[in-house]
């Protein structure tokens, strides 16, 4: 049994419960070692088998596996914050299918909710925005043009924009289409990690706020009018509003 475990975003005591339970049980951990925090693979049993994925192609990654699954033993893969977002497990998971291996999926807390976190907002403010976009800027590899960040910008949601830091005038030109100079924009770099770093500022100043904070990867990009400070207050807890729970007053 494979079992794909999202680490969290760096905070050892940020993956889930069930993941860490499966961590400790696992006989073969196959890790991505660029971004997941090593401790959470503390927790191991003294005579589990460690691979870190970062040096490793898919094929060998997958041969890893078919080999622990002949010998009946259990692998934990463990990716960074949530393996749905950027975690390449679907060419995985296709893989297993097609050779018959059994696996489960257990999700983590993604990067973006953890540098939510890290600056205390809310994406989805009342009368601001009710949704949010995750997204990146094409770099080595490409986005579909459909989805540049000129044409998600045009929504003026909430955004969270990964794998792009070091791109980071690029990405405020293109905000500048449809965003005004004034929005707030937070870059926060190795959310919930002991070193995290957070600059906040506007489109306006970021790029170098960023540039001289000496930030350049593991960064999420943060960018849309919930973290200013105009917004409504929710209906779900107006004293003038009844619903399923509670009748109004
Ligand atoms: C390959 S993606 C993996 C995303 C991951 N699956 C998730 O749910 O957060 C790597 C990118 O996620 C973002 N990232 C991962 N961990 C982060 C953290 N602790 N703080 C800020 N950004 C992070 C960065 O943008 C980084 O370039």
């Amino acid at each position: 049994m494979v079992y794909f475990i999202g680490a969290g975003p760096g905070d050892p005591d940020l993956i889930t419960v069930k993941g860490k339970k499966m961590v400790e049980q696992a006989d073969v951990i196959i890790y991505a070692g660029s971004l997941v925090n090593k401790q959470i693979i503390d927790c191991r049993r003294a005579d589990a088998v460690v691979y870190n994925s970062a040096s490793m192609t898919l094929e060998e990654v997958i041969e890893v596996i078919e080999k622990a699954e002949k010998e009946k033993k259990m692998v934990a893969r463990v990716h960074t914050g949530d393996p749905s977002i950027y975690g390449a497990i679907r060419e995985q998971i296709d893989i297993l299918e097609e050779k018959g291996i059994a696996y489960k999926v257990i999700p983590g807390v993604s990067s973006f909710v953890g540098a939510a976190a890290a600056i205390n907002k809310e994406f989805t403010l009342p009368g601001v925005t009710q949704t949010v976009i995750l997204t990146r800027m094409e770099g080595r590899t490409p986005v579909p043009e459909k989805e540049s960040l000129e044409s998600l910008a045009k929504h003026r949601a909430s955004m969270c924009i990964f794998l792009s830091v070091h791109m980071i005038e690029d990405v405020v030109k293109r905000l500048l289409t449809h965003y005004d100079l004034k929005t707030p924009i937070a870059v926060i770099q190795k959310a919930t990690w002991e070193d995290q770093k957070i600059v906040m500022g506007t489109l306006e100043d970021i790029a170098e706020k960023v540039k001289a904070s000496e930030i350049n990867k593991t960064a999420q990009i943060l960018v849309g009018d919930f973290l200013g400070n105009e917004y409504e207050l929710s209906k779900l807890y107006d004293k003038n509003f009844s619903h399923e729970y509670r009748a109004a007053k």
